[in-house]
């Protein structure tokens, strides 16, 4: 094996799984772990198999399904667990069983409550039985952080002669700080006389945001193998994030001189895929995978960027699989990226006047915050139009139950008159978007449809946000309310209001483009 190369082990279907508040079904997990497998990573721990049925199916699923990665199984020191992971990772082309147990003094004495020599007799015995069951096994030494050294030294050495292949020392609570684990794991590397017959692996939980830090410590010191999660997702404050470590070696390899198998342009997509599907949203200033990761808001970078990209970026969007970067349109935007917007929305310098634009630009920036393609473009378009609604919502009376057919019956007023319609749908979200697209007359397809409370209790307040597509454009459209039925038409009627406004703003452009064309 390349000696450069450092294994990624991914446990977002385990380590990462237990901590949701409901869990996976089979289907989610095998779609998760196919994007796994085309991100390329090493190892997938899809689950401890004796923890439930319901796991065991997902990892013999996967274990069957998914060809590529080494599919891994947790388990206890115990002959059972043991015996579930090796049965539930057997259809794998390559499968690992991954027995764990605690080896710090306080894991030993109060949860085991056993002896030194007791732990590590079971530790030392699980090896050697899960090695009869498969050929692949990994010992973890779980609280190696808080563990005694010369103990750990020992544990390591011992587990390594009963057949583990792969050692891994976990910052199970995230207590250490970087030079302190850099201390542990390089001293496990110069006191343990067999660790040249394994692969070293560290596991660092966030608990004091320092796992990816703690990560990338342990490789320096001949680590090669790291476990991470996609976005960092896992118990308490999460697991070290793969994106984050896959980005640092990939970003710094000059000063690292460390590679990884990971297919990076997939990082994007599995990091949306797994936010999706554990209704885990990623924060907005998230390293890597975070909306704003890409995103220039201050004047002073947007020009700069512009000017050269690297002035203000160390990765290209594209090297995880965004398309672009983006310069947020705020009232500290300069002229410079108002210009080059709409270049890329097809406005010649001729046909507007750059400053009148401007001054008209930074008015509705203080109004509105962020600005959008669409307002740009109605600021030149529409000038002297006021922002106004084409479409209210006056009236809504909606039934659904589990013996009701779900109906909408609804008012709008559409300049100035009252139209009133009602619908039918598969839920009274359906019977609502179908009374408004009768009332309307418009047809919107919705692409995604998000309920979120903005506040706590039973009383909150329901944001909805759909984003829709018209025209090759994509919407997006917001309400809200403490009732939800009442916040999707909200949102839904948002949209409608946009795609008029949208139409306006074509209509203006191609009669003046008609005018220019005969002038
Ligand atoms: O955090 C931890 O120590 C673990 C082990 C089971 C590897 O998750
Ligand atoms: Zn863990």
């Amino acid at each position: 094996m390349d000696k450069n190369k450092v294994l990624i082990f991914d446990t977002t279907l385990r380590d990462g799984e237990q901590a949701l508040q409901s869990s996976l079904s089979v289907n989610e997990k095998i779609q998760i772990a196919q994007q796994l497998t085309r991100l390329k990573v090493d190892i997938i721990e899809a689950g401890f198999a004796i923890s439930s049925p319901g796991d065991f199916q997902s990892i013999k699923t996967i274990a069957e399904e998914v060809k590529g990665p080494v599919i891994c199984s947790l388990a206890r020191c115990v002959d059972k667990d043991i015996e579930a992971a090796a049965k539930a990772v057997k259809p794998a082309g390559r499968g690992r069983v991954h027995v764990f147990i605690g080896t710090s003094r306080i894991h030993r004495e109060k949860k085991l409550r056993k002896g030194d020599d007791e732990v590590l007799a079971m530790g030392v015995a699980a090896v050697k039985y899960a090695r009869k069951l498969c050929g692949d096994v990994e010992f973890s030494c779980e609280d190696t952080g808080r563990t005694e050294l010369s103990y750990l030294y020992r544990f390591v050495e011992a587990v390594i002669k009963a057949g583990a292949a792969t050692i891994n020392l976990p910052d199970t609570v995230g207590y250490t700080v970087p030079m302190e684990f850099r201390g542990i794991i390089s001293s496990v590397f110069a006191n343990v006389p067999n660790i040249d017959k394994a692969i070293i692996s560290v596991h660092c939980h966030n608990d004091l945001g320092l796992a990816v830090a703690n990560s990338i410590m342990a490789v320096e010191c001949g680590v090669r193998q790291v476990e991470c999660t996609i976005n960092g997702i896992g118990e308490r404050a999460g697991n070290c994030s793969l994106e984050e470590v896959v980005m640092i070696l990939k970003t710094r390899e000059k000063l690292l001189k460390l590679n990884t198998n990971i297919a990076a342009k997939e990082i994007m997509r599995t990091s949306r895929l797994v936010s999706r599907l554990c209704n885990m949203p990623v924060q907005p200033n998230k390293a890597i995978v975070g909306s704003n990761a890409f995103a220039h808001s201050s004047g002073i970078h947007q020009d700069g960027v512009l000017k050269e990209q690297t002035t203000y970026e160390i990765m290209k969007p594209g090297s995880i699989g965004l398309s672009e970067n983006v310069l947020n349109l705020t009232s500290r935007s300069g002229r410079h990226v108002i210009k080059h917007r709409l270049a890329l929305l097809g406005y010649k310098e001729k046909e507007y006047d750059l400053d009148t634009v401007y001054q008209r630009f930074l008015a509705l920036a203080d109004k509105k915050g962020r600005v959008y393609d669409d307002d740009l473009e109605a600021l030149i378009e529409l000038p002297h139009a006021e922002e106004t609604d084409t479409f209210r919502l006056t009236y809504l009376n909606v039934t659904s139950g589990s013996k009701v057919v779900p109906t909408a019956t609804l008012r709008i007023s559409a300049k100035g008159k009252t139209i009133q319609e009602a619908a039918t749908g598969d839920g009274p979200v359906h019977a609502v978007c179908s009374a408004i697209d009768r009332a309307s007359g418009m047809n919107v397809k919705m692409l995604d449809y998000r309920i979120t409370s903005r506040t706590g209790g039973r009383e909150a307040l329901g944001v909805v946000d759909i984003l829709a597509e018209y025209a090759d454009h994509r919407i997006h459209g917001s309400g809200s309310s403490t009732d939800i039925i009442e916040a999707s038409a909200l949102a839904y009627i948002n949209i409608l209001n946009k795609i008029v406004r949208l139409q306006e703003v074509r209509k203006a452009r191609a009669s003046r483009k008609q005018r220019q064309r005969k002038a």
